[in-house]
């Protein structure tokens, strides 16, 4: 085996998980899935939810991902379900998994090959509810691996509150005690390109949903130990405190050809919060 088959087996796993549905999984993972394809890895997407909605909304694209149903029907299944995952991890540079709602097997399942968990919440007391009972489940799952991992953030979700009046919000989300991914807002984007079978950042390239996403999908790739494409300057820029115009180039410049990112308030706050818990100098 090569070097490059190597580290295909070594796929990682990221898995958008929420035991309650509605909270934003689906979005999530198909909204990722065109961010990273942008970012040029190699990608397959895992739909574990029996209803197939993520595979629906990524039936035109993008052309290089792999898009598989892959339910888990009972323990039972379990073993082959594995079998099926690790087929899809050797040939991709990540795998992303769409978890159901309600069933914790397969949360616990995923938690347990899983490289990174992301918890799309909203600011409401049902969600943060939902969001600790998820949280449960995969720190049990956890507990029972040695490595430590999977890492889980929980992903700001369906946003409401104009720029000037995100603070509530984001702190009611911060109250459970994850580590913050920038916010993905509400906005309608999502549902049309859910409607065209694409992506967001196929379906309405450059549109504020697709830099939402990019900057997730950087974060995710960071996360995980994969660089973004050749083609950006640097890969992934040293984020480091005062490291000046190269973590401005990280804030301001999504990948590819988008205009300036409008990060607003939540500037300070990835700097202050999200970016030292990434590089583990918090
Ligand atoms: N950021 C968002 N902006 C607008 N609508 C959203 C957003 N996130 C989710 N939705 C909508 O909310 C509903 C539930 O989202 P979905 O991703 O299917 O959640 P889940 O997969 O967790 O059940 C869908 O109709 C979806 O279009
Ligand atoms: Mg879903």
């Amino acid at each position: 085996m090569g070097e490059s088959d190597r580290k295909r087996a070594a796929g990682r796993v990221v898995v958008v998980a929420g035991l309650k549905g509605g909270c934003g999984k689906t979005t999530l993972a198909l909204g990722l899935l065109g961010a990273l394809a942008e970012a040029g890895l190699a990608l397959a997407l895992g739909d574990v939810d029996p209803l197939g909605a993520a595979v629906a909304g990524a039936r035109r694209g993008p052309a290089g991902a792999v898009r598989r149903a892959l339910p888990l029907r009972g323990k039972a299944a379990l073993r082959a379900w594995l079998e099926e995952l690790a087929a899809l991890r050797a040939a991709a540079d990540l795998v992303l998994i769409d978890l159901p709602p309600a069933d914790p097997l397969p949360l616990a399942a995923a938690a347990l090959v899983g490289d990174l968990v992301l918890l799309p919440v909203a600011p409401t007391a049902l969600e943060l509810a939902a969001a600790r009972a998820t949280i449960g489940w995969l720190e049990r799952a956890r507990a029972g691996r040695r490595d430590g991992l999977p890492r889980i953030f929980a992903v700001p979700s369906r946003i409401a509150a104009l720029p000037s009046a995100v603070r509530a919000p984001l702190a009611a989300i911060e109250g459970l005690g994850l580590p913050l991914a920038p916010p993905l807002r509400l906005r309608d984007g999502h549902d049309r390109a859910y409607r065209a079978g694409l992506p967001v950042s196929l379906a309405a390239p450059g549109s504020p949903e697709h830099r939402e996403l990019a900057v997730i999908g950087r974060v995710v790739a960071e996360t995980v130990g994969l660089a973004a494409r050749p083609a950006e300057p640097a890969a992934m820029p040293s984020l480091a405190r005062g490291a000046g115009p190269v973590r401005a180039a990280y804030l301001d410049e999504p990948p590819g050809a988008l205009g300036p990112l409008d990060l607003g308030p939540y500037r300070r706050r990835l700097r202050d919060r999200l970016f030292p818990i990434l590089l583990g100098r918090s």
